[in-house]
């Protein structure tokens, strides 16, 4: 690890990294993207119990709110992205817990019920234990509900740690221990976490018990390079996202 990577470490990123995710989020690959696929896999929520695992700003909670859901809950530990929680309060069916993946259980706004939908996008790679916590969230369905995970393309980290410490793409994309790197946010800021390759989320979700039902890979669109030509640029280099829609059998 070089000198200036050594000495930009910060405790708790997202608190930092909050606000100016929440800015950058009208033109970015997100909104014009990766949501839209996330939607688009979430299938037809109305009517239903919704938790976001992960949910950030909340700001996709709030839409799940808005456009059907009979409630929804989400859930984050970032203080930081609480303060955006603010800001939702007059939705009267939408109601936000300070938590993580692996307090979940313990909450009173998640542990005492079970969700028709769970949710979690780009926040998974996070969790310390992957196979226990996509079973947590599989223990937190009703029968016959789905889950969405969306995270970050595991090719993504395997180009990153080519670029950074030199390493083959293919020794790069099997080391699954986890890998701190600047964020695309604010370059001072790092993140941590896991890297786990695609055969580690299918074989988790399949440990849950549950079957899988679409992957989706969503590529930059026409629209997109034409908006945002340097973040479609990004994306073209580092992948984007995969996106697991998961069923558990009534
Ligand atoms: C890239 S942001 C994604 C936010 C939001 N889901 C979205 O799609 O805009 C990653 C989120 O994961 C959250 N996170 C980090 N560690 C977590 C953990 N152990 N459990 C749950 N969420 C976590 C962060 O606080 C942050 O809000």
């Amino acid at each position: 690890m070089n000198e200036k990577r050594q000495n930009l470490q910060v405790a708790q990123p997202w608190d930092t990294l909050a606000q100016v995710y929440a800015a950058s989020r009208n033109v970015s690959a997100d909104q014009l993207v990766e949501w839209p696929a996330q939607l688009k896999m979430c299938g037809s929520f109305q009517g239903k119990s919704v938790l976001d695992v992960g949910c950030g700003t909340g700001d996709k909670a709030r839409y799940f709110a808005e456009h059907g859901a009979a409630s929804v809950v989400g859930v984050d530990p970032s203080q930081g992205f609480s303060l955006n929680w603010i800001g939702h309060a007059a939705c009267p069916n939408l109601s936000f817990a300070i938590g993580n993946f692996e307090n979940l259980l313990e909450l009173p706004e998640t542990g005492q019920r079970q969700f028709d939908l769970v949710v979690s996008f780009q926040a998974l790679m996070y969790a310390a234990n992957l196979v226990k916590t996509v079973a947590t969230l599989r223990s937190l369905l009703t029968p016959g509900g789905e889950l969405v995970i969306s995270v970050p393309h595991p090719f993504r980290f395997a180009i990153l740690k080519n670029e950074i410490e030199g390493w083959g793409h293919g020794c790069a994309y099997q080391r699954t221990d986890p890998y701190r790197y600047p964020s695309p946010w604010k370059e001072d800021v790092f993140l941590e976490h896991g890297t786990p390759r695609i055969s580690d989320y299918v074989n988790a979700i399949a440990a849950a018990g549950l079957r899988i039902e679409a992957v989706e890979e969503p590529a930059a669109t026409e629209e997109f390079r034409e908006i945002a030509p340097e973040k479609a640029a990004w994306m073209d280099r580092y992948v984007g996202i995969l996106i697991f829609r998961a069923h558990l059998a009534a």
